[in-house]
């Protein structure tokens, strides 16, 4: 495993492109998804899609601390959402800044396994924001495009994604 380098908004138009489906469930991908793992934690985060280490591919990583542990999504779709909440964010490739975003309170994602293996989540809370979070991720979309107010000067519990 290796930890990959972090692509910083501005500095590479990435972040801003649609990520490709993976086909291949091969060795590639799973150097890619434990990488990003060993990355994500590096980096006290608790997310990370591919296009934020310049890979694009609809591949990302989460773990929120809870009973998931860490969660490897391959070609996520959320196909369920309901409610909403506002909620302060954070972003790997957007440094040092926090804003509120509007996420659904519930959603259902499907997805597939580093095998190629199809399987659905439930999520609420922290981790359905983090999922919404990474999914933008692989459309070019940075929580900043909708943001509803900076908090980077307030004391927030934000967790970077
Ligand atoms: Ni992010």
């Amino acid at each position: 495993m290796a930890i990959r380098k972090i692509v910083v908004l501005g500095e590479d138009d990435i972040l801003r492109k649609h990520a490709r489906v993976v086909e291949k469930f091969d060795r590639r991908l799973h150097t890619l998804l434990s990488d990003m793992a060993e990355t994500m934690y590096e980096a006290q985060g608790v997310g990370l899609a591919a296009p934020q280490v310049g890979i694009l591919k609809r591949v990302a990583v989460i773990d929120v601390e809870d009973e998931h542990g860490l969660i490897e999504l391959v070609n996520p779709v959320i196909v369920e959402s309901e409610g909403s909440v506002v909620g302060p964010e954070g972003c790997l490739s957007v440094p040092g800044r926090r804003g509120t975003v509007e996420r659904p309170e519930r959603i259902v994602v499907v997805a597939q396994d580093r095998n190629g293996q199809s399987f659905r989540l439930e999520a609420k809370g922290l981790l359905a924001v983090c999922i919404c979070h990474e999914v933008d991720h692989l459309d070019g979309v940075v929580y900043t495009d909708k943001m509803i107010e900076d908090v980077t000067d307030q004391e927030t519990e934000a967790k970077e994604e």
